[in-house]
């Protein structure tokens, strides 16, 4: 079958599918039964904190890690058992970071592009249509060794192109980057998908899955805790959210009370001193909160209420905070 239909019409299947994928590294269980469905032309992301098993999943599905248990399939085609198939459907950047530091932008391109087969005529060809794409061209010629940060990324994701995989891996693609090159590398993946391909991208930065993703899926210890779109996650904590920033962050166990007291449910605690957010169903359950709070004497140096940000969800679902509170709030309220 013709690498390239499979990716892009697909048959009907799933871009990814994945059902009780796992891995351990010892007794660690990096990765934990991960079910995941990534439709074919979507932009999915992997949200989660540091070592919550994001890279770990996207390395087996890669063919980059043996797969422990669970199964996965790309396209339809099973990971462990057709690596080299999979590798002509998945882009994966990060694989090239170890690129030649002397040689310049366009000599890694086509070096790439020769060591993975392309003709030496077309090799060249390909360097000149990736540089202008991701807005290398007056840099073509520079080593790697002068690129910024923001440059090396654009160049690793372009290499990771040049066989056009249907299927593109991005791991944690703007961290480190400046709010300007952000938004660059954001236009970038966009056009990707606009082109036909279907991106899975892990993020911590809940502001990329907001913006960048259709459908979101949180990750913490290994274990998919929750999954929706941005506005179904964030619509799981309440349809608003009360923000208070205290004045004494010592009273924040008894403004915790409060909450407790008049709205029968935890406020969730922002690891910033003495702000806590409350999922309100009703924006007017507000008032009630404050005036409690005034009752008991307890001051509010700023307040407001807002449709709730990933940020809050992504705190309710990992529940760090919260001690596992929030992961058990979603589950009862599906
Ligand atoms: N090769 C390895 N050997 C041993 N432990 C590993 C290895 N790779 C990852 N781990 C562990 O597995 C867990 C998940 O790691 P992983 O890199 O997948 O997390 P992550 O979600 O990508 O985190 P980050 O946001 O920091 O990149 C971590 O506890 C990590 O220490
Ligand atoms: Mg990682």
């Amino acid at each position: 079958m013709n690498i390239a239909e499979l990716g892009r019409t697909g048959g009907g299947e799933p871009a990814v599918r994945t059902e009780g994928l796992a891995k351990s590294f010892g007794e660690h269980r990096a990765v934990d039964g991960i079910d995941l469905e990534v439709r074919p032309g979507e932009i999915f992301g992997v949200l989660g904190p540091n070592g919550a098993g994001k890279t770990t999943t996207l390395r087996m599905l890669a063919t980059l890690l043996k797969i422990d248990a669970g199964r996965a399939e790309i396209f339809g085609v099973d990971v462990a058992g057709n690596p080299h198939v999979i590798r002509q459907l998945v882009g994966v950047t990060g694989q090239y970071a170890s690129v030649d530091e002397n040689l310049t932008a366009r000599e890694n391109l086509w070096l790439f592009s020769r060591l993975q087969g392309v003709p030496a005529g077309r090799a060249r060809g390909i360097a000149i249509d990736l540089l202008a794409q991701f807005g290398l061209e007056k840099a073509a010629d520079k080593p790697i060794a002068q690129f910024s940060g923001g440059m090396r990324r654009r160049l690793d994701l372009a290499a990771s192109l040049i066989t056009r995989p249907p299927l593109i891996f991005l791991d944690e693609p703007t961290t480190g980057l400046d709010p300007r090159t952000r938004g660059q590398m954001w236009d970038t993946i966009r056009s990707l998908v606009a082109d036909g391909c279907t991106v899975l991208l892990t993020t911590q930065y809940l502001d990329e899955a907001d913006q960048l993703a259709d459908r979101v899926a949180v990750i913490d210890h290994g274990r998919k805790v929750a999954e929706g779109t941005p506005d179904e996650l964030k619509s799981a904590v309440g349809n608003s959210t009360l923000q208070l920033l205290l004045a004494e962050p010592a009273e924040v166990p008894a403004a915790v009370e409060v909450v407790r007291r008049v709205l029968g449910s935890e406020p969730v605690l922002s690891p910033e001193q003495g702000r806590l957010n409350v999922a309100l169903d009703r924006a007017d359950l507000a008032a009630d909160v404050l005036i409690a709070l005034r009752t008991a004497g307890l001051s509010i140096s700023s307040v407001s209420v807002a449709k709730p940000s990933l940020d809050e969800v992504f705190l309710v679902l990992t529940g760090h905070e919260t001690d596992d509170h929030g992961d058990r709030a979603l589950e009862e309220s599906r």
